[in-house]
């Protein structure tokens, strides 16, 4: 893995080649357009100083890291890759066919993973034939620079080695790859998000808990422990005979259907979408997006460094 590709400047894109470059990996970042290229090199900046500032491991400079770093917005400058991941706009016809001149113009040995959190690898594949052994899907987490997980998932023509290959690879950069043995929506990662969301937001519009105490309630509690652990060792240390028939008892009363939140919707509606519009459930007033996303990000940076350094 001398040489990486990453398709897409964006939130994703970014924050996976700024990692690798930090890590003395030579990285060449593709997007379509050039004003995404100027914030990624700008966010480069920003993160190197984060990074600094709160000591994590920096194996060099910033200029010495920046130069492992490159942009352009050809395609083609991928064609002596010999990792590619894709990780542009969410459209199944785009990766289609982003993928389909990846075929033609990577590598005959280069592997082509795609990022894509919602589609399905066999689809975004269908026009791939030279690469199909060496396809893959790695799925990183928000902000990818900092969260250690990768989803990994082959698919049954995936050779075996590019699994092994990719995982030792991420591994040897401190992320943590896990294997997702079979396609299922959502992965695992997300699918437990989703299943704790459900049940969250019905406890709050059923009237149970107020948001604020909503926000304790996983911050101070569940969070909390999962900070130390996953959740098999959680049942571990509970007992798995409490844990046994505690499940047992509240599974039939918690949320297991399918709702329409309506506080979310009636949020969406009058355009309060979160960060971005400084107001979701709850208020972000002043600073704007970025600064709320660099400080959220600190927070996050501080936390790896205390639980993996
Ligand atoms: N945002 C997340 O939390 C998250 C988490 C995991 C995975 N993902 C996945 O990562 C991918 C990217 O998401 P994002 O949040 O970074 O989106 P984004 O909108 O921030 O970035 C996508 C980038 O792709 C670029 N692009 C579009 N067409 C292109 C092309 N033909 N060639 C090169 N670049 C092109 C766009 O200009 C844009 O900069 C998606 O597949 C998404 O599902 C997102």
């Amino acid at each position: 893995m001398k040489k990486i590709g990453v398709i897409g400047a964006g939130t994703m894109g970014f924050g996976i080649s700024f990692y690798f470059a930090i890590h003395g990996i030579s990285t060449h970042v593709i997007d379509v357009s050039d004003d995404v290229i100027e914030t990624a090199k700008e966010k480069f900046k920003a993160y190197y100083q984060m990074f600094k500032e709160h000591q994590y491991p920096l194996q060099m400079s910033e200029s010495d890291a920046s130069a492992y770093l490159s942009f352009s917005t050809n395609l083609k400058d991928l064609s002596n890759a010999d990792f590619i991941i894709e990780s542009a706009t969410e459209n199944l016809i785009l990766k289609q066919e982003i993928f389909k001149k990846l075929d033609a113009i990577a590598k005959p040995d280069a592997i082509l993973a795609s990022n894509t959190s919602s589609l399905k690898l066999t689809d975004i594949a269908i026009h791939v034939d030279n690469h199909r052994s060496s396809l893959l899907l790695t799925h990183f987490f928000n902000p990818a620079q900092i969260v250690p997980l990768i989803e990994l998932l082959a698919l049954d023509e995936t050779a075996p080695h590019i699994v092994d290959e990719v995982k030792t690879f991420f591994e040897s950069i401190n992320k943590t790859p896990i294997i997702i043995k079979r396609e299922v929506p959502g992965l695992a990662a997300n699918r437990i998000q989703v299943a704790l969301a459900r049940e969250a937001l019905s406890l709050l519009e059923d009237g149970i808990v107020s948001k604020e105490d909503l926000e304790k309630t996983l911050y101070d509690g569940p969070g909390f422990r999962f900070s130390a652990s996953g959740l098999l060792k959680i049942i571990d240390f509970g007992g798995l005979d409490v844990w046994s028939v505690v499940l047992q008892n509240l599974q039939k009363e918690i949320e297991s259907g399918q709702r329409e939140y309506s506080t979310i919707k009636n949020l969406v509606e009058e355009q309060s979408l979160g960060v971005k519009t400084g107001k979701g459930f709850f208020e972000y007033p002043g600073k704007g997006f970025d600064a709320y996303v660099l400080q959220r990000d600190t927070e996050l940076l501080k936390h790896l460094i205390s639980t993996h350094y």
